[in-house]
């Protein structure tokens, strides 16, 4: 049955012409209105736990572009927060985690101090919720597991991985312990999520295409798919969008094997491929490459124009490979909204 969103529509397989549209990363530093509200707070996630900053982070891009879905404002590495670890944002440097070593350092999570210390997100998605028209949905989100204990277990972000998959393929019951810890903790949150008006849920896996395919099985399908069955067990029709970013052409398994209604695919994977491929089986979300989006012009403008010919006969979301970057012109966001706008 249709709904009044088409975002949600899309999800569901119908094709929608145009397709709607909504960017990763929509909020943030390349608004200048952004930078302004985000300047009176000087810690990051202070600021994504006041839920009327949240509320205004997350409407100014609706405001500027009328973007079909709204994203929950807030950040994956919410979660280990909520477990007990030191989070923090450094100007420059990105995120800074009190980095687990040892199997001890597993034992000390405490998924007790979710609930309590993400309960500001919840009071945001409500008021998010409330907030929107008739035609924008509500999307919320977290880090898929290995992903999230990327960040935990390296304490930062721009390495290879190096401490994760080393601990991964050497002690690999120690690690499933934290895997599972990560799919309990993220499966109640975005339950409580979806309970607090969210209306479809994307899983950040941004590190997935660092694994060879044994390990892809064992650690991103795997946890994806029981965060999928767990949320689906409390909320069945709630689409679900997953995002193992670089995932090649194990995105068809993954879909295949973790039940999910939608996949947002990078840049780098070919459009006829995906076409083929991975909309016969489920919605395609994608794949503006971010630094073209950047530079803009005639070769934006091309790119856009190939991604909405290439998925024109099947289900699909058109957003980017990969979030929006800091130093994005805001006026190419909204050139490509108003080309994605004119393909009826
Ligand atoms: O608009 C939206 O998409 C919603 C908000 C959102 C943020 N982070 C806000 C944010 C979402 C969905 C995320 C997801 C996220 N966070 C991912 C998965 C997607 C991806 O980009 O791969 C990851 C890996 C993170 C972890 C993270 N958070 C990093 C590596 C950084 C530092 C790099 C950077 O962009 O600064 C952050 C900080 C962060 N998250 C900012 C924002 C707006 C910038 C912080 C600031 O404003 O000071």
């Amino acid at each position: 049955m249709a709904t009044t969103k088409p975002f949600l529509d899309a999800l569901r397989g119908d094709v929608i012409s145009p397709p709607p549209c909504w960017f990763m990363r929509q909020a943030g530093r390349y608004l200048p209105e952004y930078r302004e509200i985000r300047s009176k707070s000087e810690n990051f996630l202070d600021f994504c736990f006041t839920p009327d900053l949240a509320l205004e982070a997350t409407q100014q891009p609706l405001r500027r572009f009328g973007f079909d879905a709204a994203i929950l404002f807030s950040d994956i590495l919410v979660v280990p927060h909520g477990l007990g670890q030191d989070v923090a944002f450094k100007e420059g440097k990105g995120p800074v985690l009190d980095a687990i070593h040892s199997p001890e350092d597993i034992e000390r999570l405490d998924l007790s101090l979710v609930g309590p210390r993400l309960a500001p997100v919840l009071k945001a998605v409500e008021k998010i919720y409330a907030s929107l028209n008739n035609k924008t949905a509500l999307i919320g989100f977290a880090g898929a597991p290995f992903t999230v204990a990327l960040y935990m277990i390296e304490g930062r972000g721009g390495t290879e991985g190096t401490k994760v998959r080393r601990w991964a393929a050497e002690k690999p019951n120690s690690f499933e312990k934290l895997i599972n810890i990560l799919c309990d903790a993220t499966a109640t949150y975005l339950i409580e999520q979806v309970n607090h008006g969210a209306e479809a849920l994307q899983l950040f896996d941004s590190w997935a295409g660092l694994l060879p395919e044994s390990q892809f099985k064992q650690w991103i399908i795997k946890p994806n798919r029981r965060i999928v069955d767990t949320v689906h067990a409390a909320h069945p029709n709630v689409p679900i969008i997953g995002f193992p970013r670089k995932a090649g052409v194990l995105y068809r398994k993954f879909v295949q094997e973790t039940g999910v209604q939608g996949v947002s695919i990078d840049s780098t994977v070919p459009l006829d491929w995906a076409a083929e491929e991975l909309q016969s089986i489920c919605t395609v979300q994608g794949n503006l490459d971010n630094h073209l989006l950047c530079s803009g012009g005639e070769v934006m403008e091309r790119e856009v124009r190939q991604i909405l010919t290439s998925f024109k006969n099947g289900p699909f979301i058109f957003n980017l490979g990969h979030g929006v970057l800091p130093q994005t012109p805001p006026e190419n966001v909204g050139r490509v909204v108003d080309m994605v706008r004119g393909a009826t």
